[in-house]
């Protein structure tokens, strides 16, 4: 059964299922550098599918964002060690960016992590991607680090990560 979560306008968001994973492979080779096993896809949505989230337009998958957890040290505490969301990749295809799908698959992703019990929410990001910083500041992550040459061009990456109460 579908768990749709919300709409924005015509556009569902809604919980992944086995059967999306080759459009969200198909967006995440059209939209971005790093891409992954099929495998990989498939452990991220059966460990935490609460997290692995899509946008899907009249029956067209136009977005997603994947996830995982990690146990590890706190972002923000000193010498704490935590559970933390980890935001894999998120994609929206260019003709749909900039109407709040990427704003609404983070959200949903936030409320999927802390459904697992996590304290902290983090990624990584190009430090040239101003748009996607932007969508991350919005939405309460904060820089903590620059990890440098964190990509295979060479380009570094911020640490951004948000604490839960
Ligand atoms: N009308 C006009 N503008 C709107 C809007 C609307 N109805 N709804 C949202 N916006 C604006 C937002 O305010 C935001 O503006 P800002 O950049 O000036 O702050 C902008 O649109 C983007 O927000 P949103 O629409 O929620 O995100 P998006 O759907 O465009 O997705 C990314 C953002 C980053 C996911 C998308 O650009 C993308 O897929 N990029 C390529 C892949 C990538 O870089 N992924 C991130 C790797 S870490």
């Amino acid at each position: 059964m579908q768990v749709i979560l919300r709409n924005i306008g015509d556009c569902n968001i809604r919980r992944a299922e086995p059967s999306d994973l080759i459009s969200v492979m198909e967006i995440n080779l059209k939209t971005l550098p790093e891409h992954y096993s099929d495998y990989f896809y498939e452990s991220l949505l059966s460990e935490l599918p609460e997290a692995f989230i899509i946008a899907e337009v009249a029956g067209k998958h136009v977005g997603y964002i994947m996830c995982k957890t990690e146990f590890g040290f706190s972002n923000f505490k000193k010498l704490g060690f935590v559970k933390k969301g980890h935001v894999v990749s998120i994609a929206v295809i260019d003709e749909y960016r900039k109407k709040g799908i990427g704003n609404a698959l983070v959200e949903e992703s936030v409320n999927g992590v802390k459904i697992q019990k996590c304290d902290e929410f983090y990624l990584e990001v190009r430090c040239s991607n101003n748009e996607a910083v932007r969508l991350y500041e919005k939405l309460g992550f904060v820089i903590k680090q620059q990890l440098n040459a964190y990509y295979r061009d060479g380009e570094d990456a911020y640490l951004m990560a948000i604490e839960f109460d």
